[in-house]
């Protein structure tokens, strides 16, 4: 069975044919409208969300299916105690294919570990969020005409936008991408996504501390919100929320074919002037994530008895129970779940947590 937990979970080609199937439905909408007939979307959101709940429920609906589910954990049994397993698999029972959203990162995975149908990752704490990706990858297409050979920068909070980490991971799949970061040093882009990323896998990357400096290099600049919710400090959210905010006058230094996209919802980093901007594809990227997720449920619901289409939910390497995970925010360290580490691609004789990436306890 196929799971959608992490970008890396699916090959190019599967990515590829996603991304294709996506601009056939745009093509031809109503070719599809039977596809998932008699067929059941659970979405299992513990965190607030407009466009991926909605986008999720409104691409089942216009493939002819169902969807049930809830947008408020206090609403389930979660509020008496029960677990993201024991909930997984109770929903096992009701539906053909989950989307989860949850606030502990991590607790996608442990889902499909307990699912009998495949599991969507719908976004976990500031870990991933793997459909926003598809939904980036198909506006940066539309867009641009190709991924491959793209200068991408982003901007804002790298340390805690998922959103990010998860199209970098994916954009690794593709040729000659060159990625910038444009972050105050609070806010940087975690260390194992540097080297483990973009290292590991030839991306060429510099980091910056202002846009202004580097505008002109760029196909596609991807905006992000300072995420208040990941903050533990609240006085460290004000006094970094502001620290870019792109207007009209910054979109003077940008070439006229550049792109802005963004994963919204927005707060401050965009002034609304730039919305009539036509480079400004923030919400026509929106659209496209429904588009996407009618794909991927497709494509998920397709490959689930096909044992080509396989996710390895555990590596082979990693170790159990041997680790305890410095994460805070890991549903290792909220749940009953095993704990697995896998050895480091950056350091040797390091490990990293298989649901967060985190390093362990010392
Ligand atoms: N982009 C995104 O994930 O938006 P929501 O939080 O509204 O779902």
């Amino acid at each position: 069975m196929k799971h959608l937990i992490d970008p890396t979970d699916l090959t190019k080609e599967e990515l590829d044919s996603i991304l294709d199937l996506a601009l056939d439905i745009i093509a031809d909408r109503k070719k599809y409208s039977e596809v998932c007939k008699g067929l059941k979307l659970a979405t299992l959101f513990y965190e607030p969300s407009t466009r991926t709940r909605l986008s999720f429920t409104s691409a089942m609906m216009e493939l002819g299916g169902n969807v049930l589910g809830f947008s408020d954990a206090k609403s389930s049994s979660v509020s008496k105690g029960e677990t993201c397993a024991d909930t997984t698999k109770v929903i096992s029972c009701f539906a053909d294919v989950i989307a989860m959203r949850h606030y502990e990162e991590g607790a996608a995975l442990v889902a499909a570990m307990n699912a009998r149908v495949p599991v969507i990752n719908a976004g976990d704490g500031s870990h991933a969020h793997p459909t926003q990706t598809l939904t980036d990858l198909l506006t940066i297409r539309r867009e641009i005409g190709h991924i491959d050979g793209i200068t991408i920068g982003f901007c804002g909070d790298l340390r805690f936008g998922r959103t990010v980490h998860s199209l970098i991971k994916a954009l690794a799949r593709y040729k000659d991408v060159k990625v910038i970061l444009i972050a105050p040093d609070q806010l940087k882009l975690p260390d194992y996504m540097k080297y483990e990323v973009c290292e590991l896998n030839g991306i060429p990357y510099k980091e910056v501390k202002s846009m202004e400096e580097v505008m002109g290099e760029l196909d596609v600049l991807y905006m992000t919100r300072v995420q208040k919710e990941r903050f533990l400090d609240e006085d460290e959210y004000d006094r970094l929320k502001d620290s870019f905010i792109l207007d009209a006058e910054k979109m003077k230094l940008a070439r006229k074919e550049m792109t802005v996209l963004h994963p919204l919802p927005r707060v401050n980093e965009i002034t609304v002037e730039v919305d009539d901007d036509p480079r400004a594809a923030y919400f026509r990227q929106v659209e496209n994530g429904k588009f996407v997720r009618m794909a991927l449920i497709s494509r998920l619901l397709e490959w689930a008895d096909d044992p080509e289409h396989n996710s390895s939910l555990v590596p082979e390497d990693a170790v159990r129970n041997r680790h305890v995970c410095s994460n805070r925010r890991c549903i290792s360290n909220m749940e009953n779940v095993d704990t697995l580490f896998r050895p480091s691609a950056d350091t040797p004789g390091q490990w990293r947590c298989v649901y967060c990436e985190s390093k362990p306890k010392l």
